[in-house]
């Protein structure tokens, strides 16, 4: 439906930002907190600066909470890290990390923003890699359940939304490139054992902070990527429902059913694999009832028909930031992705699609009637901080715009959608690409070469969301 008239927001709609502990804190060696899997990786990838300082949010939050609330901020998505929290294998609590993340949601809660917490944002400690074995090992499932425990006894009385793991979806698609894969010898079949152990692991933190968490509410946060079909044959038709159950269906389909679904069950018999799921498993997912869907949604895909005689091509991400590298995965007898001639693309070939947002939100609500909040959202790009001090990042504005109109249609449509939180609040860390790849509000005065002094410098997008959250999203 077109509607004549801007769309309208709830008053108790929550407008913030998100981040990741690994990507934004710094401060890795710090009281007490011990590596995790992507420090180590994160110094691989240099040039690209570590996150060993990043945005030095460890030592700059007080004054990163306070221009959220100069912003007009109502909430504020953030991870824990697991490794300040709990840093070995004898399971003792670090009080120096448990008083970092106090601080952090009481000077949130002082300046009336909302903490959301995400209890796993891809920051493995090494201690659970090395003495545990990982994802690949049940004995994480313990760990994991301990961490989420502290977390909620410790927090729970102030915070009542908590995201379960990141992208767990995509942690298994992309596991290769987050490096999910260490230690597997065939990661086409191991990865949906690590799956399903994830998927235990996503229930204790559900069934514990139901246990523990006065008032909370806990849900898991899908990597959303909405999938058309190339053309109206009906082949491609199928491709898209395949390439849309093989990267984020099966997990929402486990999340609010509780159970695997038929589809994933005859993929696995088709391929002779064995998640290894063992007796009491499904009964503690059956357990795990989640309260909504916290979503991270930048893009879309577009799939057309790849059939079995077909050779299998790996999908190779853009690293450069320069257009036009992306290559295209193929996998035959499932689907193939191709470029979509209708959207324009960001410089990391990332697809510049609004309409995907509310495709998505129309989607999530029609299969699983359940609230829903925007965690994730922006856009990548090669900010430039100009002579005249400021960072004029119009480019940004306009995608935001764009989106948050897609959202607000979305919810006159008929969706429960609660909040927005885009990626990020200040510039920090990307997966890939450090710190060239900036998505922030807030410029961050740093580069991937050289340590600068970490100014704050709040970008024109800032000035221009703080408008839009003040008018409740009617000042677009
Ligand atoms: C999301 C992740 O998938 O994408 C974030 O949850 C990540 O951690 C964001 O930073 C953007 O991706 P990238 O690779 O551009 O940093």
């Amino acid at each position: 439906m077109y509607y004549k008239e801007k769309p309208k927001f709830p008053d108790t709609f929550l407008w913030g930002a998100s981040s990741a502990a690994w990507q934004v804190e710094g401060g890795v060696a710090e009281d007490g907190r011990t590596p995790a899997i992507i420090d180590l990786n994160s110094k691989k990838k240099k040039p690209y600066t570590d996150n060993s300082i990043t945005a030095d949010h460890y030592h700059h939050y007080k004054e990163d909470v306070a221009l959220m609330a100069e912003c007009g901020f109502s909430s504020y998505r953030f991870s824990i890290s697991w490794s300040r929290i709990i840093p070995a294998s004898d399971g003792v609590v670090n009080e120096k990390g448990i008083q970092f993340y106090n601080d952090l949601i009481n000077e949130l809660i002082r300046h009336h923003i909302t903490p959301i917490i995400t209890l796993y944002h891809y920051d493995m400690p090494v201690w659970v890699d090395e003495e545990l074995g990982g994802w690949r090992d049940r004995r994480i499932i313990d760990a994991f359940d301990h961490y989420v425990r502290v977390c909620f006894e410790a927090f729970g009385d102030r915070v009542k939304y908590w995201l379960s793991i990141n992208e767990q979806n995509m942690q298994i698609v992309y596991g290769k490139w987050l490096g999910i894969d260490k230690g597997c010898t065939d990661w086409e079949k191991e990865k949906w054992q690590i799956n399903h152990i994830m998927n235990l692991c996503h229930a204790k933190a559900v069934i514990a902070c139901h246990e523990m968490v006065a008032d909370g509410k806990i849900g898991p946060v899908p990597g959303y990527v909405p999938i058309y079909p190339k053309s109206c044959k009906p082949a491609d038709q199928i491709a898209a429902m395949n390439a849309e159950e093989l990267t984020e269906k099966i997990w929402n389909d486990l999340y609010v059913h509780r159970e695997y679904s038929n589809f994933v069950k005859k993929y696995w018999q088709l391929h002779d694999v064995d998640p290894d799921i063992r007796p009491g498993d499904m009964e503690l997912i059956q357990q795990a009832k989640i309260d909504f869907f916290a979503l991270n949604c930048y893009r879309s895909n577009t799939a057309m028909d790849c059939p079995p005689d077909e050779s299998y091509l790996e999908l190779q991400l853009n690293k450069e930031g320069i257009k036009g590298q992306f290559v295209y995965p193929k996998f035959p007898g499932e689907y193939q992705l191709c470029a979509n001639p209708y959207v324009e693309v960001t410089d990391w070939d990332w697809e510049i699609d609004p309409i995907a947002m509310r495709y998505m939100l129309r989607y999530m609500w029609d299969h699983y009637r359940l609230p829903m909040m925007i965690t994730e959202n922006g856009i990548g790009a090669h900010d430039v901080l100009s002579e005249d001090g400021h960072v004029h990042d119009e480019y940004r504005i306009n995608f935001l715009r764009d989106q948050i109109e897609q959202i607000g249609m979305a919810i006159e449509d008929g969706c429960e959608v609660w909040g927005y939180n885009p990626w990020s609040f200040t510039d920090l860390l990307s997966t890939g690409n450090g710190m060239a790849k900036r998505y922030g509000l807030v410029y961050v005065n740093t580069t991937d070469q050289e340590v600068l002094d970490l100014r704050r410098i709040k970008k024109d997008s800032f000035y221009w969301y703080s408008k839009l959250i003040k008018s409740n999203g009617q000042d677009l």
